[in-house]
């Protein structure tokens, strides 16, 4: 397993609970993972060195290696690696290529435009009547993507984005766009180059506080399964955006292989693409992981091997599960490490904790990033599913510890 947050810990967990699993190995991994082998995840020549040496089915967590191209080393090393080609991450690593991608492709999505240049920038989002999103076209860890409320806040955001490259090169092009009022959900997938298979539906908390206020984060819990994606929703979002996405890479000659994540924006029952991702969300994989009632394993293997229309439905656990983000008071800014957490012994059967921003050093649990712990439960209803998952957060401290206190309240008022 590449990666080092909880996205990665819920996969190892899973993937170790497999018979045909001997050992999950995690680079660099975390306080909660287990055999840690420490190498970056940037550093594709030992992690391949790594992965052959112990005969290896490479999982790759996070976005950053999959645009490097990971997969395509490891493939010409003949090792077995779950996940897209570089090619195929652009879906992720460039907001520009997908966008056009979707143009091209009648995939529903917000209208836009794409500049180089402030000045034509700055003119164009003053010729609109409409709200708009400004988007730096690389990776930027999430933060990239500023909601403008007025022509004044779209200004500011070119400014940002495009002069003051407070994202860097990732900002050497923007996208403006129209901003999409509407409901919000993940909708995460699992193709094998040819067809994609749905995985359980699941709405993320992108929002620091309660009731979505302040800056966007990498999110600040989730749930699974979500009421707002009904099962007459979810048959359109498939249809519209998932399967034509998946036809349209294999037509380009693209094939997409791993986790593809849409992330859906509701508007009048009908779905828009608001970004891609070419792996599970974070902390949505959490409470998705926990229902899983099937091998992991087997379908990342049928994944690689472009066979997944060979394997049966996957199961889901007839239960809800809620992920609670524990974070570092002050992120997504600047926050306190090295505080020791307290409050593991004891923990509930039917919660796990599963960390991200940790470090385990001489037997102590350590902070060590922004988000750092993800205390995800299960209940029979969701409402219990939030009551377990907070009961279990409220048992673990430490000095700055923050957790929104919301975390599926918009779900239950659809139910
Ligand atoms: P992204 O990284 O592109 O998903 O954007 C981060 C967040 O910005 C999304 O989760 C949405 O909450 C918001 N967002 C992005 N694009 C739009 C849009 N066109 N309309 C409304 N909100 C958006
Ligand atoms: N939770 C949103 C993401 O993983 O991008």
């Amino acid at each position: 397993m590449v990666g080092s947050g909880g996205r990665e810990h819920a996969l190892s967990w899973k993937l170790s609970q497999s018979d045909k699993v001997e050992t999950v190995f995690t680079a660099p991994g975390n306080g909660g993972t287990k055999n840690n082998v420490s190498i970056d995840v940037n550093n594709l020549d030992e992690l391949a060195d790594f992965a052959q040496k112990n005969n290896c089915f490479t999982v790759v967590g996070p976005e950053d290696p999959l645009a490097a191209g990971i997969v395509d080393k490891f493939n010409q090393l003949n090792l077995k690696v779950f996940g897209p080609s570089q090619m195929a991450a652009q879906l992720e690593s460039s907001k520009i290529w997908a966008k056009n991608f979707m143009k091209r492709n009648n995939i529903p999505t917000a209208r836009f435009e794409i500049f180089d240049d402030a000045h034509k920038a700055q003119e164009y989002v003053k010729s609109l009547d409409y709200n708009v999103v400004v988007k730096a076209d690389g990776l930027a860890a999430g933060k990239g993507v500023i909601v403008c409320n007025s022509t004044k806040e779209a200004l500011d955001a070119i400014q940002t984005i495009l002069v003051k490259k407070t994202f860097g090169d990732a900002g050497n092009k923007i996208i403006i766009e129209e901003r999409i009022e509407g409901i919000e959900a993940s909708y995460i997938s699992l193709s094998d180059g040819q067809i994609a298979i749905p995985m359980a539906s699941s709405q993320d908390h992108k929002r620091i506080f309660d009731d979505d206020k302040g800056p966007n984060t990498g999110g600040m819990g989730a749930y699974s399964p979500t009421p707002i994606v009904t099962d007459v929703l979810a048959e359109k979002i498939q249809k519209k955006i998932i399967d034509k996405t998946i036809h349209s890479m294999k037509n380009e000659g693209i094939p997409f292989k791993g986790f593809l994540y849409a992330g859906i924006m509701v508007r009048n029952n009908e779905p828009y693409v608001l970004e891609y991702n070419v792996r599970m969300g974070d902390p949505e994989c959490q409470p998705i992981v926990m229902r899983m009632d099937f091998d992991l394993y087997d379908y990342f293997v049928a994944s690689i091997e472009g066979k997944l229309s060979d394997m049966p439905s996957p199961r889901w656990k007839n239960q809800y599960a809620v992920c609670v983000v524990l974070a570092s008071k002050g992120y997504p800014e600047s926050y306190a490490k090295d505080e020791e957490i307290s409050g593991f012994d004891f923990i509930p059967n039917e919660s796990y904790v599963f960390h991200a921003g940790t470090k385990k050093i001489n037997g102590k649990i350590l902070s060590n990033g922004g988000r750092v712990l993800g205390v995800t439960a299960l209940g029979d209803t969701l409402k219990e599913a939030i009551d377990n998952a907070y009961d279990t957060s409220d048992k673990i401290s430490w000095n700055n510890k923050y957790c929104r206190r919301d975390i599926g309240k918009k779900g239950l008022s659809y139910l």
